[in-house]
């Protein structure tokens, strides 16, 4: 009996189990998925724990608690002087993840088309699938991971409905800059579509890059839902709290579908994401010192090792290209990942699952490592990738 769903069919298995198998496998350092492998700052995890100690436990609004609502509107005033009506503006949901999936079911018809860039992370085009929408891929090129503006301007077309802007970007740490997000704002108000934003990393930044949020710019703010979440900014990606936020009118659609997947999200993390998004601008800064940190020494460690690097101007990985590093008989990015855990200890992502069948020629030369975890991690990396130091 067949009994999976035709919409459901083509989906394969998550890249990041069958890498953590193997991690496992062979006691490999992982730096595939990127979750941190430490804990979340104490005073958001007192707050998670005092909310359940204070019979915060029953149903939230399907829209969210009002405190954390008023939160993530301050937080949005606060970083980018962006004004949102907690009552109307904000949706809280399970996760960036859920947002996504909601605001593509909320927002599109069987039939549109929604853009992304790719590499794609995971779940954007899963997700359009599910709703019978067609993705339209334009891909990012070169060391900087731009895209071509012309490409981009024969994506858009009359049944183009919504693109999907994720940055900082993952898996290749691009941070949108201020002129592409022009780009991109005059097509989507030239073509009458809407922009839907992933900022999940708008916190990690290295250097002195700044995120821009496409949402700010002029003629931007009626026509962009902003997605962000809790968990990396604060290491609590177990959480699953995140938000969608916009005008009135795109956050209603999105709620018309949110109210019948989760309804509400859990109560006592949502009181705790609230004390989060609330934390001094002194806890954002130190997170951009730590991350900064991790970045430098995994830049340097790859770099020695061999691989050429694209040093990520955010988010909390690193893509390399491993041509010349691992030996002849490995071809293609899923054989690195693999030798790499076989004969090095650890483990990365390759990177071809992040883009469509036709394009997987795209990142067969690529991986990405994850560099949100502690010093001892990092350092058992750093003693395994020696082995490839050449002297
Ligand atoms: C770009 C991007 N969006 C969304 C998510 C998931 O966010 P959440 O855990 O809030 O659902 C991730 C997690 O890896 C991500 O990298």
């Amino acid at each position: 009996m067949a009994v999976m769903s035709q919409r459901v069919a083509g989906f394969g298995t998550s890249i990041f189990a069958d890498i953590n198998a193997l991690a496992a496998k062979h006691g490999a350092v992982n730096l595939g998925q990127g979750a941190p492998d430490f804990d979340g700052p104490p005073e958001v995890l007192a707050a998670a724990v005092t909310a359940v100690n204070s019979a915060l436990n029953q149903y939230a609004p399907g829209i969210g608690m009002a405190s954390v609502r008023q939160a993530i509107a301050q937080h949005a005033q606060r970083f980018y002087s962006q004004q949102l009506n907690p009552d109307t503006d904000v949706l809280v949901t399970s996760g960036a993840t859920e947002a996504m999936f909601a605001a593509i079911l909320g927002l599109t018809d069987p039939g549109d088309e929604v853009i992304v860039f790719e590499p794609v992370y995971d779940t954007y085009v899963p997700n359009l699938i599910m709703a019978g929408v067609a993705p339209r891929y334009v891909p990012l090129r070169g060391d900087d991971w731009s895209f071509d503006a012309d490409e981009l301007a024969k994506a858009f077309n009359s049944r183009t409905k919504a693109i999907v802007i994720n940055t900082p970007h993952n898996p290749t740490g691009k941070v949108f800059s201020r002129d592409e997000l022009r780009t991109i704002a005059e097509l989507c108000q030239k073509h009458n579509v809407v922009a839907i934003t992933d900022e999940v990393y708008e916190h990690i930044l290295y250097d002195d890059t700044s995120h821009v949020r496409l949402a700010t710019l002029p003629g931007m703010a009626e026509r962009t839902l902003t997605i962000s979440s809790l968990g990396k900014t604060f290491s609590v990606t177990g959480w699953k709290i995140g938000w969608a936020m916009g005008p009135a009118a795109l956050v209603y659609a999105v709620n018309q579908a949110h109210q019948f997947i989760t309804y509400a999200v859990a109560s006592p993390l949502q009181a705790a994401a609230a004390a989060a998004l609330n934390m001094p601008f002194a806890f954002f800064e130190n997170l951009q010192t730590t991350y900064q940190a991790r970045r430098d020494r995994m830049l340097e460690v790859l770099r020695r090792a061999g691989f050429k690097v694209f040093k990520p101007q955010g988010s909390y990985f690193i893509m390399i290209d491993w041509r010349g590093v691992a030996p002849s008989k490995v071809q293609g990015d899923m054989q690195f990942a693999r030798w790499l855990i076989e004969e090095i200890g650890v483990a990365c992502i390759p990177a071809s699952p992040f883009y469509q069948q036709a394009d997987k020629h795209l990142g067969r030369y690529f991986a990405r490592f994850a560099v949100c975890k502690k010093d001892e991690t990092l350092n058992a990396a750093a003693e395994r990738f020696a082995r490839l130091v050449r002297t």
